[in-house]
């Protein structure tokens, strides 16, 4: 079992009543850590802005060494961080080993993109009188960052505000998910151990009540930085003053696949497998797809197929691919959601059951709004499928979303790709795969209820800075 207190100027600090952890497979007691207090929130944050003096001016092949060392620990100690993460998440430990893979890759990448950071040279004898004059613009870092995490990814959503934050050269104060904050501490430890100042990373477990409280009052964070629920989301910025806000929020991802598309079994399956991944539990997790009608019934069978073929169960089985919830609070609500479907006249193809947090892989059609098995975000291992008449139709159905974080398209028909392209209502489009599909580096945010900016570490160092203009005339 391990015992967690909160991070404060480089010292584990093991103050007030232990909260415990529980495994979503068992409910057994992971760890315990320690929640900061108000109080020493704002001492974090006392710590963040002076330290910010030595970040916004440590030279870029420093912060490039450190996060390139991140990076190596976390390949070096791949199997003790996967394992982590199946205990704290859930997430079956060949997902969970992806999950590292990925966090190390997203350190590399920041460690290469904090060299980068170029800027701009302005033409300015636009008018008369203006001649003699060059301008200049680079950015600077903005300041200390409020990064909020949630529990799907504890270790690569994690890095996904670290690493960009060092690579821009702001501090960064981190409230973990609750469910999850034991992967975070691993990557901060690295982080110190590498070399970046002590007083730059604050890494504390808050009450909710707490973090709105430093956003609306705390005008030493200057950017809040959260991953999360839609609802949440919004009603943090709203709290947030004059910071600047990044939200990365919920979806309800949909998938087209065309009549024409020549592998239908593969679709199935791609389909299948990045709903089911994680029990669903990923922002751009396969919610919904529209299936052109002459094909309809193939890919049905095929999805049915491939969905009872997955293995459900111990998440640290290495054959398991689909393991719990998070919580079993969480499957009573997914549970309600589906018996409302059917109750609305939607049908099950396969699963609709849960058991304790194990919710089974399941399939439903028939769905029309505002059933929450479409409309909403579920969360969850189910798919969603109905089929289409007209292209037309099956963009105006996605679009009839309130999310907009990625779509996907199976299509090799140029018309329908830049159709898609310019029509759907989302962040990114994924054409011959699933809107599941992310590496890294990519752009990745959402329009609508999904969201405000984008992460991937290009955009997000961009977030984390602000452009500042120099003009000189020397005559
Ligand atoms: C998310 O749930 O927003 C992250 C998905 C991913 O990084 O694959």
């Amino acid at each position: 079992m391990r015992e967690q207190g909160f991070l404060l100027k480089g010292t584990e600090v093991f103050e007030g009543d232990a909260v415990e952890v529980r495994s979503p497979w068992d409910q057994s007691v992971v760890g315990t850590i320690r929640q900061a207090s108000r109080e020493r929130a704002v001492e974090a944050v006392a710590g963040l802005d002076k330290a910010f003096a030595t970040t916004r001016v440590m030279p870029a092949y420093e912060r490039q060494r450190i996060l390139g060392e991140v990076a190596g620990r976390i390949a070096a100690e791949k199997e003790r961080l996967a394992r982590l993460i199946v205990a704290e998440a859930g997430k079956p430990v060949r997902t969970a080993r992806g999950e590292v893979d990925r966090a190390a890759f997203t350190f590399r990448v920041a460690a290469e993109e904090a060299t980068r950071q170029g800027g701009e040279v302005l033409p300015l004898d636009l008018l008369p009188g203006a001649e003699g004059r060059w301008g200049m613009v680079r950015r600077f870092p903005a300041g200390p960052v409020f990064a909020i995490t949630p529990f799907n990814f504890p270790l690569n959503l994690v890095a996904h505000k670290l690493a960009p934050a060092v690579a821009a050269g702001c501090p960064v104060l981190l409230k973990p998910a609750p469910q999850t904050p034991f992967s975070s501490m691993e990557l901060a430890r690295f982080l110190l151990d590498a070399g970046w100042p002590q007083e730059a990373l604050a890494v504390l477990p808050l009450a909710n009540e707490d973090a709105e409280w430093l956003l609306e009052h705390e005008d030493r964070l200057k950017l809040l930085s959260f991953t999360g629920s839609a609802r949440v989301g919004w009603a943090l910025k709203a709290k947030a003053a004059k910071k600047r806000v990044l939200l990365e929020l919920g979806g309800n991802a949909a998938l087209i696949v065309c009549a024409e598309w020549e592998d239908l079994r593969g679709a199935a399956q791609k389909a299948v497998t990045a709903a089911m991944s994680y029990a669903g539990q990923s922002c751009i997790s396969v919610q919904r797809v529209y299936v052109g009608r002459e094909a309809y019934d193939d890919f049905v069978h095929y999805a049915v197929e491939h969905l009872q073929s997955l293995c459900v169960g111990d998440p640290m089985d290495e054959a398991t691919d689909v393991g719990p919830v998070i919580r079993p609070v969480d499957a009573v609500r997914i549970s309600e959601w589906i018996a409302e479907a059917r109750e609305g006249g939607a049908t099950v193809l396969a699963g609709g059951n849960c058991n304790g947090s194990l919710v089974e892989p399941t399939l439903l059609t028939g769905t029309q709004s505002p059933m929450r098995v479409l409309d909403e975000e579920v969360f969850a291992p189910l798919m969603v499928v109905e089929p289409y008449d007209t292209f037309q139709e099956a963009i105006a159905a996605v679009n009839s979303s309130r999310y907009g974080l990625q779509a996907g398209l199976f299509s090799c028909d140029a018309k329908e790709i830049f159709a898609a392209y310019g029509q759907l209502e989302v962040g990114g489009v994924i054409v011959g795969d699933t809107p599941t599909w992310r590496l890294d580096p990519m752009p990745y945010g959402g329009i609508k209820d999904s969201g405000l900016g984008r992460e991937g570490l290009r955009y997000a160092i961009e977030e984390m800075t602000e452009p500042k203009l120099l003009v000189v005339k020397l005559d």
